[in-house]
């Protein structure tokens, strides 16, 4: 049972969402999220997270005089409504069309969403595409041809999976899944009008010349099962080997929600890698440490538990090691850019969950402020698609192996399939900081996916700083994004930068004039060295890639 509290702290009240759980026999009382400064907002946010918790109900709100002793909420946590009304704020985020009121499920990427959006997907493929010598890229067509989803089960699945139903007692519409028809209630506690209950078709079709129709596609994992041929011969790999892709799927979501958490249009960032059936992971799995939340764990009411991957893989619990690896190496890319290792978990699919595809699917999960929810899914798709695509195109697939002399169909035994627009809002989360001793947000992005690298200030308006802050910059762009900021205050400017996550602010004063060097600003701690203007570029692209510390470069200013 969840329930809204008032705390008083230092006069001011903050509203909270706890739960009663029954532990051991004995009633425990959690805290499940901060709900803000006002009851009608606490009332709103509690509404909409007990709806994606799946509780049937809230009881009103419990006021609490004693002060507890927990000092005020951390200045880091925002709920997913505000990140949106940051992200719009700041040039990141736009709801799309919304001079026209916006279309649920679709967004705009404005000049810095854009840049981190694309240093997320550039981060994304450095990691597992160019540093790796088993894995090479492609790139489909949106739109390719309709037999494709009905081979892949898409159709006939996928498509028809989703089920819109009204609550008789809130008259709100929701999504069920097909498996959950007459199983469940409505949020709100009501029951669902299921003679009204209709199917929604989740892909979206368009017209296309003579041909007719098509879809766009909802995953983009099959344009890599139909050209997995294709590549194969290319370029010669051996077993293992992956395909990834990056780009565009669509999906007719009923209740897009949570800003960029689910959408109709959205990125993926996806690998198939094929193994020989039964082929052994050749890699390490490490001790990096996760929660570890099994099926058998759901099932039986445990709470998931702390291990490393190498663990969870010897205990039975992520049974293959492909799996074991792979989730690890998704964990290690979100934390390797910054992220916070405490917000992340893997979570087994339930039978019920998993998609039509899937043999065994780990989910890596993230705690949202509405909840843990997948961030990214990571599925044993065994030779499912290609033997599908087998049966519908009538072409062999199967590969030739020299050591055998036998012909086999590949297995990809785990396809990594990641929202870039979930990444995104990870990423925004962890960098979130409220800095009450500077009154301004500073956004702790790490500096490989900040949207712009440095901003240069003449430190007053002067021709001679201006002149030599213009050459300062005109070097820079040449390498990385860069701000050119001359108005407001020196303060004024820094906090603006710390705002939207410039990790290095770079000041042109008397100084640079006399000894031809500049200060440098580190975002995070405020600390500020002295470094030539000659090795400027080349510091700042070694702190960027994280090749040296701020701390041993130049000198300190006191
Ligand atoms: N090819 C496998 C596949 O598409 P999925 O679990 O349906 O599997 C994979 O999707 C990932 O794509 C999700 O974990 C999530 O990050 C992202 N994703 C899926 N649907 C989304 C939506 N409607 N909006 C935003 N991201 C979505």
């Amino acid at each position: 049972m969840a329930f809204v509290v008032k705390k008083i702290i230092h006069g001011n009240e903050y509203y909270y969402l706890n739960e009663n759980k029954r532990v051991d026999g004995k009633v425990k009382t959690k805290t499940i999220a901060y709900l803000g400064k006002t009851k009608k907002e606490a009332e709103k946010k509690a509404e909409g997270i007990i709806r994606n918790m799946g509780n049937s109900s809230v009881l009103p709100t419990q006021p609490k005089l004693t002060a507890p002793k927990s000092s005020a909420p951390s200045p880091k946590e925002i709920s997913i409504e505000d990140m949106a009304i940051f992200c719009k704020r700041r040039g990141f985020v736009y709801p799309s069309g919304d001079i026209y009121g916006g279309l649920a499920g679709f967004w705009d990427f404005g000049h810095l969403g854009v840049e981190l959006k694309n240093n997320i997907k550039r981060e994304w493929w450095k990691f597992h595409v160019q540093e790796r010598e088993d894995i090479v890229g492609i790139d489909g067509a949106i739109i390719t041809n309709p037999k494709v989803w009905e081979a892949s089960g898409h159709v006939s699945g996928f498509n028809v999976n989703d089920v819109l139903v009204t609550c008789k007692k809130c008259k709100k519409a929701s999504k069920v899944e097909k498996y959950e028809v007459e199983n469940v209630k409505c949020a709100c506690g009501g029951e669902y009008d299921w003679k009204k209950a209709r199917t929604i078709e989740q892909m979206f079709k368009t017209n296309i010349g003579v041909e007719g129709f098509a879809y766009l596609r909802p995953e983009t994992a099959q344009l890599i099962f139909t050209n997995f041929k294709y590549v194969n011969e290319n370029t010669r790999m051996k077993f293992p080997f992956g395909i990834a892709q990056i780009g565009k799927a669509f999906r007719n979501e009923i209740a897009p929600r949570d800003f960029l958490f689910r959408t109709r249009e959205f990125e993926q960032m996806e690998i198939e890698y094929f193994i020989k059936p039964n082929q052994e992971c050749s890699y390490k799995i490490g001790n990096a440490k996760i929660l570890v939340y099994s099926e058998a764990m759901q099932k039986s009411g445990k709470e998931p538990e702390k291990m490393t991957f190498k663990q969870a893989h010897k205990e039975g619990i992520i049974k293959t090691d492909w799996h074991a690896y792979w989730l690890e190496q998704e964990f290690l890319w979100f934390i390797n850019l910054g992220a916070n290792p405490e917000k992340f978990r893997v979570r087994q699919q339930l039978g019920d969950e998993k998609s039509h595809y899937a043999l065994d699917t780990w989910d890596l999960e993230y705690k949202f402020p509405f909840g843990w929810k997948e961030l990214e899914g990571v599925a044993n798709r065994t030779d499912f698609d290609l033997k599908q695509h087998e049966k519908f195109s009538g072409k062999d697939l199967k590969i030739f192996d020299e050591e055998t002399k036998e012909k086999f169909l590949p297995h990809v035994v785990c396809e990594p399939s990641l929202g870039v627009g979930r990444a995104f809002l990870v990423f925004m989360f962890d960098a979130y900081y409220y800095d009450e001793e500077r009154s301004n947000i500073v956004l702790k992005l790490n500096s490989k996916l900040a949207p712009i690298k440095a901003a240069v200030f003449p430190i007053v308006k002067r021709n001679d700083f201006e002149k030599v802050a213009e050459n300062v910059v005109k070097d820079l762009r040449e390498e990385m994004n860069i701000i050119y900021d001359k108005s407001g205050s020196i303060g004024r400017r820094y906090s603006r930068n710390d705002e939207i996550g410039t990790p290095y602010c770079i000041t042109i004063d008397e100084d640079s004039l006399k000894k031809q060097d500049v200060t440098v600003r580190d975002r995070d701690t405020k600390k500020q060295r002295r470094v030539k203007i000659s090795e400027l570029k080349e510091t700042l692209r070694q702190l960027i890639g994280g090749e040296i510390e701020f701390e041993s470069m130049g000198n300190l200013v006191h």
